[in-house]
């Protein structure tokens, strides 16, 4: 059982998230000091650090520690099966910003950057860490870029999965269109700010318009998905420290938005409605009038891409980069580690070599924690006035 302040997660020790622990910093100035041969001694590092340490109560990273060690970070991601490219992550060194208004621009230039007119770039954004007596900004959204959900009681509008959210921002004074498409704000919370909304300008949210290759009534559907997709719920566990503030992103694999996004029935469960329009006979598992549905908006959705000129991976290539990561951890004498059912793809699984295979699925550091997954913050209303809950 996870205690408070602490993340607990199959394979992972219960890391104490909010406090610094010095044998996880010792091991990570081993680990910098093993594989470049400019760092520091690692000795010398450490003695450095507890110094700094005694004094301040936490110690401070170089950008050099933290560029390898968010990279290290995406190398250990267990559930990513675009790991092949690991040390080419741009990493943006932010500590120094700690309002809320210069964290949402930093959020804005990191898409921007990360966005590079459709040639997206893996980037990962770093705040600062809680220092003692003084907690750091903390981003409350799960992606910087996010579709509202809106859930009424026989309709529902966007994307579920925001629904929490939504209501909450709702609540501190956002409204949207209203469509199935509203970009969601950025809420920055600050210690003495409180919580700042932002709303990000449309030319830094770059999305795709879904169109089919040959059907054209795939386009009345007026589907469309953003370009990058960019984890800001994940605390990064670096030598000891948690930064819990450390938003990051990769391109997207075709069957995120065609296998799951678009079509899971707790999303956007676009499945019967397309599986009509294509003149299957939606009432008998037995047609695979599902599979058939699945492949054509996995077309639309990778064809859409790469007619806007916008990088997205296809399963097969991802999953064949996938092996080659594999066999490069090994050659450089590591253990690939990974879990199997987050790296093979939601399609079309036994066609990709990834499925074939077996991973040690332990978690190593660093790493990225598991975030709790949205909660309104304590104190916050986030009730739907329709589901009044128990005791109010
Ligand atoms: N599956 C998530 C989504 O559809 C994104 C997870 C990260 N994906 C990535 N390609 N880096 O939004």
């Amino acid at each position: 059982m996870a205690t408070e302040g602490t993340h607990h997660h199959p394979g992972l020790p219960d890391v104490p998230i909010h406090s610094v622990d010095l044998s996880e910093a010792e091991d990570f100035f081993r680990l910098h000091a093993a594989e470049n041969p400019h760092a520091p001694d690692a000795g010398e590092r450490f003695s450095q650090a507890l110094i700094e340490f005694g004094r301040r109560g936490i110690f401070s990273h170089t950008a050099e520690e933290l560029e390898f060690g968010a990279r290290v970070a995406w190398r250990n991601a267990n559930r990513c099966i675009g790991r092949l490219y690991w040390r080419s992550l741009v990493v943006r060194d932010r500590r120094h910003v700690r309002d809320a208004e210069g964290v949402a621009a930093e959020c804005v230039e990191h898409l921007r950057v990360a966005t590079n007119g459709g040639r997206i770039r893996p980037v990962l954004t770093l705040f600062a860490p809680d220092q003692p007596g003084r907690p750091a900004p903390r981003l409350r959204n799960s992606q910087l870029v996010r579709y509202a959900g809106y859930l009424g009681l026989e309709s529902v509008v966007g994307d579920p999965s925001q629904a929490d959210f939504t209501r909450w921002v709702e609540s501190l004074g956002w409204t949207g269109k209203g469509s199935d498409f509203d970009v969601l704000p950025l809420a920055v919370e600050t210690p003495d700010e409180g919580v700042q909304l932002f709303d990000l300008p449309d030319d830094a949210v770059l999305e795709v318009e879904l169109t089919h290759p040959e059907l054209p009534w795939f386009a009345d559907l007026e589907l469309r998905w953003h370009a990058v997709p960019a984890i800001s719920s994940m605390p990064l566990r670096i030598g000891g420290i948690t930064y819990p503030t450390a938003p990051f992103n990769g391109w997207y694999m075709g069957t995120e938005i065609g296998s799951r996004n678009l079509v899971d029935p707790d999303r956007y469960a676009k499945m019967p409605e397309i599986g009509r329009r294509l003149g299957l006979d939606v009432d008998n598992d037995r047609s695979l009038w599902k599979d058939r549905v699945l492949v054509e908006v996995n077309r639309a959705v990778l064809h859409s891409f790469d007619r806007a000129g916008v990088k997205i991976a296809d399963h097969h290539q991802e999953s064949a980069m996938f092996m080659a990561f594999v066999d490069k951890e090994r050659r450089a004498g590591r253990v690939p580690h990974a879990e199997w059912s987050w790296v093979v793809p939601p399609m079309s699984g036994s066609a990709l070599p990834v499925y074939h295979q077996y991973y040690d699925e332990s978690v190593e550091l660093p790493g990225f924690l598991p975030g709790a997954g949205w909660t309104p913050p304590a104190g916050e209303p986030a009730g739907c006035p329709h589901h009044v809950s128990s005791g109010a």
